[in-house]
């Protein structure tokens, strides 16, 4: 089974967490993104999590930031490194993405590095550059999300060709399988299970419609 990666980014409480659990067929691979108060109660109820940031110190005086180990007692399983909602709203840099996996991996959470390209680099056809600057960090052990800037939240998706193009550069330069996300929804999550080097769906607004994670699960163990 493909992995199925919920980010419920800055939504959701326990009630809609408890309800999820009732609603949403159980399946292999499925891990909730929820936020950080959420996250041991998510767990306790049997969700594999994630968490969607970590803070790149071990711990000590930063107030406000949560560290790896505490997501470890947290029961937690990957984090989200660099989303690209971080890096615009929170100005992460690849020095300190670079610290957030490392701080992981020895806490034994396994890093999902996101990466993508804006609509711009799109067009302008600079995106494997881009892609490659966002992969310097990359080390083994790290998993990678591949979101275009562009195609997050605002419905527009890549084409089959234009994931294939990007899952069959990743695989030959860097020799992985990737995650897709940016506007997955059950009307398209069939065609992107389907190709080639794509190990599953990073899915953001639709996972947040039980009936949508439902159809997008089916999809998945059809594929
Ligand atoms: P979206 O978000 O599915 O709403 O486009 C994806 C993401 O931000 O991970």
């Amino acid at each position: 089974m493909k992995k199925i990666f919920l980010n419920w980014k800055q939504n959701g409480d326990f009630t809609k967490i408890a309800n999820f659990k009732n609603n949403v067929n159980k399946q292999d691979g499925v891990v909730l993104f929820v936020p950080h108060p959420y996250l041991t109660f998510a767990s306790s109820i049997k969700y594999d999590t994630g968490s969607q940031n970590v803070s790149a110190f071990l711990n000590g005086a930063f107030t406000g930031e949560v560290g790896a180990s505490m997501l470890k007692n947290c029961k937690v399983k990957y984090c989200l490194v660099g989303h690209s909602e971080r890096r615009k709203f929170f100005n992460e840099t690849n020095q300190e993405l670079s610290s957030k996996i490392k701080i992981l991996k020895s806490n034994s959470i396994i890093p999902v590095l996101c990466i993508g390209e804006t609509l711009l680099e799109r067009k302008n056809g600079t995106f494997l550059n881009k892609l490659k600057k966002q992969m310097e960090i990359y080390e083994s052990g790290v998993l990678v999300a591949y979101e275009p800037v562009w195609s997050i939240g605002t419905g527009l998706v890549p084409t089959h060709d234009e994931i294939a193009e990007i899952s069959k550069f990743l695989n030959i330069n860097y020799s992985i399988q990737v995650l897709y996300g940016g506007s997955v929804s059950s009307k398209n999550a069939k065609s992107i299970l389907s190709i080639k080097n794509i190990s599953g769906l990073l899915i953001g607004g639709a996972s947040l419609k039980y009936e949508e994670v439902n159809k997008i699960l089916d999809e998945n163990s059809r594929n």
